[in-house]
C-alpha cells in the first residue's frame, strides 16, 4: 500500500484487509477442500466402478448459498459505511448541494425519529429534527474539479481562485465537488484512498481530510482518450498559513493575467500562450504531438 496520506485512508485500508483476508480464508478453504477429494476420492489401481450417484443434497446446498450471501451482504454493507463515510454517496445531489445534504439530513432524523418508540407528538419530531444538520459533516474548504482532455482545473469557489494543481490545508476537512467537461474521467489520489468518476453533466462529490504534508500524484483512471496516460498532476498539502498564502499569490498574479489580456496586441501568441500552457500542465512536447488539421490527410 502506499502511503495513507489522509485521514479516511485508513478506513479504506481496514475494508481491503477485510476482504483480502475473507479472500484469502476462502481461497484455502475451497482449494483445500478439491486437493483433499482429488487424493481421498483418486481411481485406485484395477477399480473400474463409478463412484455412488448423487442427486442434489438440499442441506448443502442452502448452507453454501447462505454463506457467500452472508458475506457479500457484510462486505457490501461495510463497503458503503466507508463510501458515505468519505461523502462519495451523495452523487444525486446535482447542482443544488446546499438543499440535498439538507433534505437527506431530514429524512435520515425523520426515520432516525419514526423508528424512536418514545417519540409521540409531530412538534416534538420537529424540535428534535433541528438539531441534525450540526451532526452532519461540513468542510471546511470547497473545491470544484473539472476533468477535461487533457487536464484537471482547481477551481476554489470562495476565493475565486482557479489552478492545474490541488492545494490543500493540513488537517482541513475538503469537500470535492467533480465534474467534467467531455467525456469521463475519474480523480484518483491513492495516498488519499480517494478514487471518483467525474462524469459530464453530473456532480460527483468526495470528501477528504489530508492528514500528512507533502506532494502527492493525482492521476487519472479512466480511459479518456489518446493522452489519457498523460493526464496526471499534484496535491500539494501545505499547512493552512502556506495555504493561505498561496491563495492569496494566485490572486495576485490572476490580476496580472487579466492585465496582460487587456493589451494583447503587445505580446506575440507564443508569448501570450506561454504562461497559460504552463499551467495547463501541456509540455511543448504534448502540444508538438497533436495532429496539425492541415497537415491530415497528406499521410497514407
Ligand atoms: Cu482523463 Cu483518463
Amino acid at each position: 500500500m502506499p502511503l495513507a496520506a489522509s485521514e479516511q485512508a485508513p478506513l479504506v485500508d481496514g475494508l481491503f484487509n477485510m476482504m483480502i483476508t475473507l479472500a484469502t480464508g476462502l481461497f484455502i478453504l475451497v482449494q483445500g477442500a478439491l486437493i483433499i477429494a482429488a487424493f481421498r476420492f483418486r481411481q485406485r489401481p484395477g477399480d473400474d466402478t463409478d463412484g455412488p450417484s448423487i442427486h442434489g443434497n438440499i442441506p448443502l446446498e442452502i448452507l453454501w448459498t447462505a454463506i457467500p450471501a452472508v458475506m457479500i451482504m457484510v462486505v457490501g454493507v461495510y463497503s458503503f459505511e466507508v463510501y458515505n463515510t468519505m461523502g462519495g454517496l451523495d452523487i444525486m445531489g446535482g447542482h443544488d448541494h446546499g438543499s440535498s445534504h439538507q433534505a437527506h439530513k431530514m429524512r435520515g432524523a425523520a426515520i432516525a425519529l419514526e423508528s424512536k418508540p418514545n417519540s409521540q407528538t409531530s412538534g416534538k419530531i420537529a424540535q428534535n429534527a433541528d438539531p441534525a444538520p450540526d451532526t452532519a459533516p461540513t468542510a471546511d474548504l470547497v473545491v470544484n474539479v473539472t476533468g477535461l482532455q487533457f487536464a484537471w482545473v482547481f477551481n476554489y469557489p470562495k476565493s475565486g481562485v482557479s489552478a492545474s494543481e490541488l492545494h490543500v490545508p493540513l488537517g482541513k476537512k475538503v469537500q470535492l465537488l467533480i465534474n467534467a467537461s467531455d467525456v469521463i474521467h475519474a480523480f484518483w489520489v491513492p495516498q488519499f484512498r480517494i478514487k471518483q468518476d467525474a462524469i459530464p453533466g453530473r456532480e460527483s462529490q468526495m470528501q477528504f481530510t489530508a492528514s500528512i504534508p507533502g506532494e502527492y500524484p493525482i492521476i487519472c483512471a479512466e480511459l479518456c482518450g489518446a493522452y489519457h496516460g498523460a493526464m496526471k498532476t499534484r496535491v500539494i498539502v501545505q499547512s493552512p498559513e502556506e495555504f493561505n498564502t498561496w491563495v492569496a499569490e494566485q490572486l495576485e498574479s490572476e490580476e496580472e493575467d487579466e492585465e496582460v489580456a487587456l493589451n494583447p496586441q503587445e505580446k506575440s501568441a507564443t508569448e501570450f500562450l506561454a504562461p497559460y500552457s504552463q499551467e495547463m500542465a501541456v509540455s511543448a512536447d504534448i502540444l508538438a504531438q497533436l495532429p496539425h488539421p492541415e497537415h491530415s490527410g497528406h499521410h497514407h
